[in-house]
């Protein structure tokens, strides 16, 4: 059998790093080279799943949570930041529901804890809820419906975002409330929304599917609630001050 190239070697036993890394290796002994080259192939693969699972989840943007302020959060009595932080909620598989006012983190909240997630190796989907309900209007217009639950049953968290912006129609909010049951329980889900409970009604037009809808979430889930003044406001007014003192 002809010898295979450093290259192709590695290629067979799956050592996909290997051959760009090797060199930069510092060898004092051959145990503590062998070592240190597994271990640089082991992290090069976890980063590259880390990298994957955040594309695979779709989020809209890069927020962390070192850059979040706290302050317009209201967090619940038995909550501790420290539960939400460490993602302690998806090892109990609890839900997460922020809601309140307009540009005070919402968003930010949830994609830096998805991103989070994912970092820890967790499956993640992020969707604007009116995304989310065209994907499973979509998938049961053209039979795949099944194949979308599927794939939702193996993720660890969802993210829905925005519930409440776009009244939905009865055939989506009944999917959705699809997707609430299936994942009851079994997985957490974080909601975002402008609205109070009260007013999801309006959004998903039944009473008693908003009811069940509100039950299956609420059951273990922490509620935070976001007051103040919008950042978006904020950063737009300080920058009309800023371009006025300039003039
Ligand atoms: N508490 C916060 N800490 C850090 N940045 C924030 C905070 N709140 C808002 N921002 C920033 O302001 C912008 C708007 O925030 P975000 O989209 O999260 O608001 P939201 O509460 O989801 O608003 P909406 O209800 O309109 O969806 C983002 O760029 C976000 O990073
Ligand atoms: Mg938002």
């Amino acid at each position: 059998m002809s010898r295979l190239s450093l290259k192709e070697q590695c290629k067979t036993l799956k050592l996909g790093y290997i051959p760009s890394i090797y060199l930069e290796i510092t060898c004092h002994d051959r145990e503590q080279y062998l070592t240190d080259l597994f271990a640089a192939e082991l992290e090069a693969r976890w980063a590259n799943r880390v990298r994957h699972l955040i594309k695979r989840a779709g989020f809209p943007a890069h927020k962390t949570l070192d850059g979040f302020d706290w302050k317009p959060v209201t967090l619940p009595t038995n909550t501790t930041i420290g539960d939400l932080t460490e993602l302690t909620f998806i090892e109990r598989r609890e839900n997460v529901l922020a809601l309140g006012a307009v540009g005070t983190g919402k968003t930010h909240l949830a994609v830096a804890l998805g991103i989070r997630a994912c970092m820890e190796g967790r499956s993640v989907r992020f969707y604007r809820c009116l995304d989310l309900v065209n994907a499973l209007l979509e998938s049961h217009r053209q039979g795949r419906l099944q194949r979308l639950m599927a794939e939702l049953e193996k993720v660890e968290l969802i993210i829905i975002d925005e519930l409440g912006f776009v009244p939905l129609l009865r055939e989506g909010a009944e999917l959705l409330f699809n997707v609430v049951a299936q994942a009851y329980e079994r997985r957490s889900i974080i909601v975002t929304s402008n609205l109070q409970f009260g007013q999801w009604n309006t959004v998903l037009g039944d009473n008693r599917l908003t009811a069940a809808l509100i039950d299956r979430l609420v059951h273990h889930a922490h509620i935070l609630a976001f007051e103040g003044e919008s950042y978006r406001l904020q950063r737009a007014l300080s920058a009309i001050v800023i371009n006025q003192s300039e003039e």
